[in-house]
């Protein structure tokens, strides 16, 4: 037999490589590649042979034989809502998210809102001593509820403890990174050592039924730390985000096998733990300074659910010869796009203009919904009239200038009016939602008629602003 070789494997990608290199080809790390012992890789088996193959039964899509999963509800409804509607039974779950975010406050919470459910959970904490967890749920209220805890690392020993006794609900690993499985030579938080784990952990979720939680730490560029190859062999992975200096956190779907990836869950951060905000809109707009330019309420969705946050721009005479552009919560080459259609299609100048872009609350906003009220929020801070405190505004912005409609405009238009918005500019075409008859519709058909839409609004403030745009929104509106 010949001897078994070592590997070479990039701890940022997970690459393996003959040789070891300052440089990983795969992901261009430097200094990543890490020697590991190449044998008994995971899910191998010990070598045995050759093995006859096995004749199993092959199953048909349409069969119904077996009930859906059971799902473990832990009544925290922002959670259950990102989950898809509660963990499923036999899954395994990673949960993501820079150190420090809350990833084992909202843990706990859930584990001990699990138990006074009378379900089996069980709390493993890598990182944290049985005293600090407790004193964690101490501070938390949660001290009455019946979450078994350990402070343990050994796969086996936690594998083997499990096995006995009723069959847990929940089982939570805190951290990923910390767990170790001696059938790997190589040491803790190695990429082999999270992947041999996490395999252990993951089948013992699928034979025994119970859900495992995995959390993963993350590093700054936001991917998960060493197990990026954890993420494909979990049934969903899941990332806690928000800015720490603030006390909103957001879980966000980025994988899920039994549900929807676009839902998020708000919580709030507060000296209790992590508090649900069942109506993020109002969060997002609170604060909001509404008579100044710039500012735009953009009706957005995430995933199911409207959620209406303020998009704000500053545009700047630069003296620079290239301006700046700067965003945050949004997509630079998207900002870029909607500038060069103003320019083109409203002759609207904004060559000579630092321009920023913010959007409220650090919320990311991925959707080109938000285009025509990014625009709005450039128009109007470059003239200097703010838009209506009371309005809305969503659409998708072509190249053509053309302002295309956008899915569940319907959902939009009912959370605005249940905020209290009183009118929204939307597209000129597109489904025929029933809106609520309390909101004034204002339908753009192109960003031409954008200009004019704002400045009709209110005599604008710079004589200079509304000569130059007028006769552009006449001659094209
Ligand atoms: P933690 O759950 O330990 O983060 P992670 O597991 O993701 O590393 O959260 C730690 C932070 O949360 C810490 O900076 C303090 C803060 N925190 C509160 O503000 N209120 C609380 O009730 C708790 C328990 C933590
Ligand atoms: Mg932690």
């Amino acid at each position: 037999m010949a001897k078994p070789q070592n590997a070479f494997v990039c701890q940022s990608c997970g690459a393996v490589s003959r040789r070891w290199q300052g440089r990983c080809d795969a992901c261009g790390a430097w200094n990543s590649i890490v020697e590991e012992a190449a044998s008994g890789g995971v899910g191998a088996q010990p070598a045995q042979g050759a093995r006859k193959g096995r004749v199993f039964d092959l199953a048909k899509l349409g069969e119904t034989d077996r009930p859906a999963p059971a799902r473990v509800l832990t009544g925290i409804a922002e959670l259950d809502r990102v989950t898809g509607g509660g963990f499923v039974a036999g899954s395994a779950v990673l949960i993501g998210g820079e150190p420090g975010i809350g990833k084992s406050t909202l843990l706990i919470q859930a584990c001990a809102a699990l138990a006074r459910r009378g379900e089996r959970v069980v709390y493993i904490s890598g990182e944290e001593a049985i005293d600090q967890v407790r004193l964690r749920a101490q501070r938390l209220g949660l001290s009455d509820a019946a979450v078994e805890l350990a402070a343990e690392t050994s796969v086996e020993d936690i594998v083997a403890t499990l096995s006995r006794g009723a069959r847990p609900a929940l089982v939570v690993i805190d951290s990923i990174q910390t767990m170790w499985t001696s059938l790997i030579e190589s040491t803790p938080g190695t990429v082999s050592q999270v992947r041999g784990a996490a395999q252990a952990l993951i089948r013992f979720a699928k034979s025994s039924g119970a859900a495992a939680i995995l959390v993963g730490h993350v590093t700054k560029d936001g991917q998960i730390a060493g197990p990026r190859v954890v993420e494909h062999m979990v049934d969903a992975v899941l990332s806690f985000e928000g800015e720490n200096g603030r006390g909103l956190r957001l879980l966000r779907g980025v994988k899920n096998r039994f549900g929807p990836t676009d839902e998020i869950g708000v919580f709030e951060m507060t000296g209790r733990g992590l508090q649900e905000v069942a109506n993020p809109s109002s969060l997002f707009l609170s604060a909001r300074d509404q008579a100044a330019p710039g500012a735009a309420v953009f009706a957005g969705m995430e995933g199911s659910r409207p959620l209406l946050v303020e998009v704000q721009a500053l545009v700047a005479p630069s003296p620079l010869g290239t301006p700046r552009r700067a965003v945050v919560g949004w997509d630079a080459s998207r900002l870029a796009m909607i500038v060069a259609v103003l320019e083109t299609h409203a002759g609207i100048k904004l060559s000579q203009y630092d321009i920023y872009l913010t959007v409220a609350g650090g919320l990311r906003i991925s959707e080109p919904a938000a285009d025509l009220a990014a625009a709005a929020a450039l128009v109007s801070s470059l003239s200097t009239i703010p838009l209506p405190a009371d309005a809305v505004y969503f659409g998708e912005i072509s190249l053509s200038g053309a302002i295309r409609p956008v899915g569940h405009a319907g959902a939009r238009l009912k959370e605005a009016a249940k905020l209290g918005f009183r009118s929204a500019a939307l597209p000129g075409a597109g489904e025929r939602e029933d809106a609520p008859r309390e909101l004034e519709l204002r339908r753009l058909r192109h960003i031409s008629a954008l200009a004019a839409d704002i400045g009709a609004k209110r005599a604008p403030r710079s004589a200079s602003a509304s000569a130059s745009r007028a006769p552009q929104s006449a001659r094209e509106a």
